[in-house]
């Protein structure tokens, strides 16, 4: 079992490449299933859950190459319609062959992903949107069983902001005949990324990044090559980490308008945050970090793939701060291991109340979901003393060398594979 092992107390310096998207990857790698032939990307972030998506899409028939950062998908030849939960119990995010595999195949049999560490997760609205759009779907054995001779463009009004599902609902109605009309749909910039990747393939789409998508489907579609945004998360926890160290670190290669409700609230603690014109972002600690309110929103409210890394913050500022979680049900696994390292947060249902504590003290922690585990090493670079975070496999599924990245900027972190 790995684990990474650090000892907190040094302020971060120096400049920080930030990887290519891991939301945005895995539905854009996904979306090969709609055309035939032979896709290149780029930027692809190199991570447990984009080899996990590689897998499947190899157990369907195509072919997946990886050389650094370049990943080459071949989906001329499919010779299979299920996504089965082996793979899928591993990453929920497998549900996104779905809608293309159902639309490409008229066929898909995807396992139901199951809940996690976060939340029960469910899938409903991906379901409704496809039936919307002729699917008959049943469930049995723990499988979506979804099959459609051809699917007709609708209007679907989602009751929920929901990212994954906004996404599969996309790549399905690019091979709906007709015009299909997306209302509420999640407005997140990866969203905007695999509607670009799905116009480079010849799909007619407009709204995306709004509330309301249109798609014009039943156009040829054909192979196309892409480079991945960056990961605005990544980005957005990096400047966590200099915030929280009281550091000046550089982080290049992000977009800050995807982050501008992260900046703002980093700006609000106290920390000096600074976009340079070539879009670079300087975050400067320097000072005990005040305590600030943060509320969980669909973008481009304030992150849920943040809060965990803002509750690491905030366990040192200098007074009370209330977290709330609106996306999620459980979401607030990381607190039983903050207070291990003497933070101070109660929780009231929804809401975390966190009473900053002059400081952290290093202790053996336990990683339990992807965001999860990044707030614990944040805690760990503060902390007096030393941490160890085990089952460190959570961070890999999605930052790309994430203490490699902290190493260089002063942090004394390692990884131990004992
Ligand atoms: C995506 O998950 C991201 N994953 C998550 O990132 C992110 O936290 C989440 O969006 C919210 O931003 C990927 O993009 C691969 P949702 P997703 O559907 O699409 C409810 C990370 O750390 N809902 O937007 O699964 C659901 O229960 C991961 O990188 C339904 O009720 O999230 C939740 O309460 C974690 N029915 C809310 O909507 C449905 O059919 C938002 O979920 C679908 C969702």
């Amino acid at each position: 079992m790995q684990r990474l092992l650090m000892r907190g107390g040094v302020p971060l310096t120096g400049e920080v490449q930030v990887s290519g998207a891991k939301n945005a990857a895995l539905p854009i790698i996904a979306a090969t299933l709609l055309a035939p032939g032979p896709f290149r990307f780029s930027n692809v972030p190199v991570l447990m859950d984009v080899t996990t998506i590689g897998n499947l899409l190899e157990r369907l028939g195509a072919t997946v190459q990886r050389e650094g950062d370049r990943l080459a998908v071949d989906t001329t030849v499919l010779h299979g319609t299920e996504a089965p939960y082996d793979l899928v119990k591993t990453m929920r995010a497998s549900v996104l062959v779905l809608g293309p595999l159902l639309a490409r195949m008229g066929r898909a049999r995807v396992s139901l992903p199951g809940g996690c560490a976060i939340g029960a997760r469910p899938i409903n609205l991906h379901l409704a949107g496809l039936e919307k759009m002729g699917a008959r779907v049943s469930i049995d054995h723990g499988y979506v069983e979804a099959v459609a001779d051809g699917l007709t463009g609708a209007r679907i009004v989602l009751d929920t902001v929901t990212v994954t599902g906004t996404e599969n609902l996309m790549m399905a109605a690019t091979r709906a005949a007709g015009t299909t009309v997306i209302e509420n749909a999640a407005r997140e910039p990866e969203i905007v990324d695999l509607a670009n990747l799905l116009k480079a393939m010849g799909a007619e789409i407009s709204g995306a990044g709004t509330d309301t998508i249109t798609i014009q489907g039943g156009g040829e579609l054909r192979p196309a090559e892409y480079r991945i945004m960056p990961d605005r998360i990544e980005a957005g926890t990096l400047a966590a980490a200099a915030a929280i160290t009281q550091g000046d670190v550089l982080i290049r290669g992000a977009r800050a308008e995807h982050l501008d409700a992260v900046l703002n609230k980093l700006r609000e603690t106290g920390a000096d945050v600074a976009v340079q014109p070539e879009g670079a972002i300087r975050v400067k600690g320097g000072r005990r970090l005040k305590s600030v309110d943060v509320r969980t929103a669909p973008y481009p409210g304030f992150p849920t793939d943040m809060q965990a890394q803002f509750m690491a913050l905030m366990s040192i500022s200098d007074g009370l701060s209330v977290i709330t979680e609106t996306i999620f049900e459980n979401r607030f696994t990381h607190v039983a291991e903050l207070r291990r390292m003497g933070a101070d947060i109660k929780i009231q249902g929804t809401n975390a109340i966190i009473k900053g504590v002059s400081e952290l003290s290093g202790a053996p922690v336990m990683a339990t979901d992807l965001r999860a585990s990044a707030s614990l090493v944040l805690a760990g670079l503060a902390a007096r003393g030393e941490t160890e975070v085990s089952r460190v496999y959570h961070l890999d599924r999605g930052y790309e060398s994430l203490e490699k990245k902290l190493e260089n900027l002063g942090a004394r972190i390692i990884r131990l594979t004992s």
